[in-house]
């Protein structure tokens, strides 16, 4: 296993919309552990291949206190939600000291394959829901940060640039 590098907000590759996973052969299963070792590491409850500069429809969450309960969504879609919508604080690894409010629907189901390969469906509220929703909006390109005002975006764009300019010197 080997820890993965996490791209940063501006990162203009956190906006490329990522492909379908085409199978889960050997490449796929070997990512999966890396995911998950990286998203551990930097003590986040959800990772997309997106933030690791794999541009494939791949995400891995652990919303659990115990953090072993890894959840594998490979080709993840949402196919239900609820007509219920939340505003809930959210953070990301990609945003690092960050948090703000984005609305999302309470509940979801989710079709994916799992790291095997096999079909299964999610059915999620709470955390878990908020969680899914994150990580599948990397997976179009999007950063939560998008659902806030231009005004405060910039303000966080201004701040990472000068974190990310500080740690290079
Ligand atoms: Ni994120």
């Amino acid at each position: 296993m080997a820890l993965l590098t996490i791209l940063c907000y501006p990162d203009p590759k956190l906006h490329k919309v990522a492909k379908p996973v085409p199978a889960v052969d050997a490449r796929i299963k070997a990512l999966v552990p890396d995911m998950l070792e990286t998203m551990y590491e930097a003590k986040g409850i959800g990772l997309a291949a997106t933030q690791v500069d794999v541009h494939e429809r791949l995400i891995v969450i652990d919303t659990s206190e115990e953090r072993n309960q890894p959840l594998v969504l490979i080709n993840p879609e949402i196919t239900w939600t609820s007509a219920a919508t939340h505003l809930n604080e959210e953070g990301c690894l990609s945003v690092p000291g960050i948090y703000d409010g984005v609305q999302r629907f309470d509940e979801i189901r989710v079709t994916a394959l799992d790291r095997q390969g096999k079909a299964i469906t999610v059915e999620a509220d709470g955390l878990l829901a908020v969680c899914i929703q994150h990580e599948m909006d990397h997976l179009i390109g999007k950063v939560f940060v998008e659902y806030l005002s231009p005004l405060k975006r910039n303000r966080i764009k201004k701040k990472m640039l000068k974190a990310q300019r500080e740690e290079a010197d």
